[in-house]
């Protein structure tokens, strides 16, 4: 079997950890009898800096032929953050109807947590994130430019459709798990969006009678995620609120160094594209010593997606065992290795 990716290793330590990434999902391919035919992009910030584009215009259509789409991190010095949302992630994840942005989060066995005494059963938790509308959005503007009555106005988008698959698909996931889904509200202060979202919720929840539902205000989920973690098991928000939580169940887990995110087209028409959470860290680029962890577990996403399920297990057992016995990890694990240490020493522990 060959499965055909399109890698966007991108700025910063993404370029560092998709090496890393590749280097096991490679071996797994190996060990389980499938090739991964990479095709690469040097789609990037910096890329942006000397040409003007993030990618250039037919990119969206290019990726289309791919079964799978790979991405490093972008993100670069002197370059706004905007476009590299707008110009890269955005597009693809709206092209590619990409809705569920899924990330699943982990005590690793040999990781701290912030949330001292907290046990690996307690922080398992999956954040289900809307990938395709809500508060990013680029309707609104400025106006009376430079009166005292200046003000802007920052639309958010919440259709029928888009607010019941993404809710349906956390049911779906809280049913192969605890079957517990908490939504992230916020009714109280947005009087349009979050009533019908929670309008939304109850009339999806009312058709799966066996799985807990219950929704929070965002604020105090937040907090809940870091008093009492262990109640909670898959988080559904829009897509401001689940980017929030998602850093910060990530926090609790181990740091950005340790979580995978998938963009994902649920029917399959499209490529998915698996990322980890964490951005170019211009702070450590260049320095080898960002952790790869993320991204290989971004890996192990895409090939459970691509139907390899055993190589996706073997991928996670290799990061949990080499974890777990602390010899190799990188500094933000509290060890000294570099990032091609750790991820060669993963490829390794696959046999
Ligand atoms: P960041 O995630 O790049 O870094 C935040 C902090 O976490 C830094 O101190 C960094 O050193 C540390 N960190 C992150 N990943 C790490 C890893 N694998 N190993 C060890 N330490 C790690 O977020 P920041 O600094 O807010 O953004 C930097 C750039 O990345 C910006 O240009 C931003 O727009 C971009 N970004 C891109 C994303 C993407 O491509 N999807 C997502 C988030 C940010
Ligand atoms: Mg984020």
């Amino acid at each position: 079997r060959t499965h055909r990716i399109a890698s966007i290793p991108g700025d910063g330590i993404g370029v560092d950890v998709t090496v890393e990434a590749r280097k096991v999902l490679d071996r797994a391919g190996q060990r389980h009898g499938f090739t991964l035919e990479w095709t690469e992009f040097d789609w990037s910030c910096e890329r942006y800096a000397r040409t003007g584009a993030m990618m250039p215009e037919d990119g969206v259509e290019r990726l289309s032929a791919f079964d799978g789409i790979f991405l490093g991190a972008v993100g670069f010095p002197g370059v706004p953050d905007h476009v590299s949302l707008w110009g890269l992630l955005i597009p693809v994840r709206r092209a590619f109807s990409q809705y569920v942005n899924l990330r699943p989060v982990r005590l690793l066995p040999g990781v701290t947590s912030a949330l001292a005494g907290r046990s690996a059963e307690e922080l398992e938790m999956v954040i289900v994130r809307e990938n395709s509308e809500g508060e990013y959005s680029t309707i609104g503007g400025r106006h009376n430019t430079g009166r005292p009555d200046e003000f802007v106005l920052q639309e958010s988008v919440f259709t029928r459709v888009g607010v019941e698959r993404i809710i349906r698909y956390a049911f779906q996931v809280a049913g192969s798990r605890s079957g517990r889904v908490c939504s992230a509200t916020k009714s109280n202060g947005l009087v349009h969006s979050m009533p019908y979202w929670d309008e939304i919720f109850a009339e999806v929840a009312a058709e799966y009678p066996d799985i807990h539902s219950e929704q929070c205000h965002v604020d105090a989920l937040a907090a809940r995620m870091v008093q009492q973690p262990d109640r909670l098991d898959v988080v559904v928000g829009s897509n401001l609120f689940g980017d929030i939580l998602s850093d910060l169940a990530a926090a609790v887990t181990g740091g950005l160094g340790m979580a995978p995110s998938g963009n994902i087209n649920p029917p399959g028409e499209y490529p998915s594209m698996f990322e980890a959470v964490h951005g170019s860290a211009p702070d450590i680029a260049g320095k080898g010593i960002a952790n790869p962890v993320a991204q290989v577990l971004a890996g192990a996403m895409m090939l459970e997606h691509l139907g390899e399920r055993d190589a996706a297990r073997t991928v996670e057992t290799a990061v949990s065992d080499v974890l777990a016995e602390r010899a190799v990890v990188t500094p933000d694990l509290g060890g000294s290795a570099t990032t091609s240490e750790l991820g060669s020493e993963i490829a390794a522990a696959l046999g």
